[in-house]
């Protein structure tokens, strides 16, 4: 099963940063992936996933930052889902590290894909389409 997923145009915003950003993000995806395939221990795993995590942290950090420039007019729940996305894949990060080596990695997986991926297509577009919007009327 490839679990993988290929970074493509449909993911773009056109605000380049942002862009840069996401696609790298994919790139951390898919390498927890490979590392789950090859079956590499829960406390490398678990590594692995923090750092991902840190790394999504960062980016939303400064998309928020980004947003706030624009004067973007969802900021505030953008911001709420950030946060919430944040706390819940921190406390399943948690779980991943004392879970017994017999893990099933695929909840996990499905936590990255939904802070990395998902995140994107629900909300992150948006923040394009407005920008883009709002550029055409200035
Ligand atoms: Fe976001
Ligand atoms: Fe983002």
């Amino acid at each position: 099963m490839n679990m993988k997923k290929e970074w493509s145009d449909s993911y773009k915003l056109d605000i380049p940063i942002i862009d840069d950003a996401h696609e790298k993000l994919f790139d951390g995806f898919n390498q927890f992936i490979e590392k789950a395939e090859q079956r590499a221990s829960t406390a490398e795993l678990t590594i692995s996933f923090r750092e991902l995590l840190q790394d999504v942290a960062t980016h939303f950090a400064e998309e928020e930052e980004i947003m706030l420039d624009m004067g973007y007019s969802s900021f505030k729940t953008h911001k709420e889902i950030h946060d919430n996305l944040i706390h819940d894949a921190n406390e399943v990060a948690h779980d991943l590290e004392l879970t017994n080596d017999e893990i099933d990695i695929l909840p996990f997986i499905e936590c990255l894909h939904t802070i990395v991926i998902d995140h994107i297509i629900e909300c992150d577009l948006m923040i394009g389409r407005f920008y883009h919007k709002k550029e055409k009327e200035e």
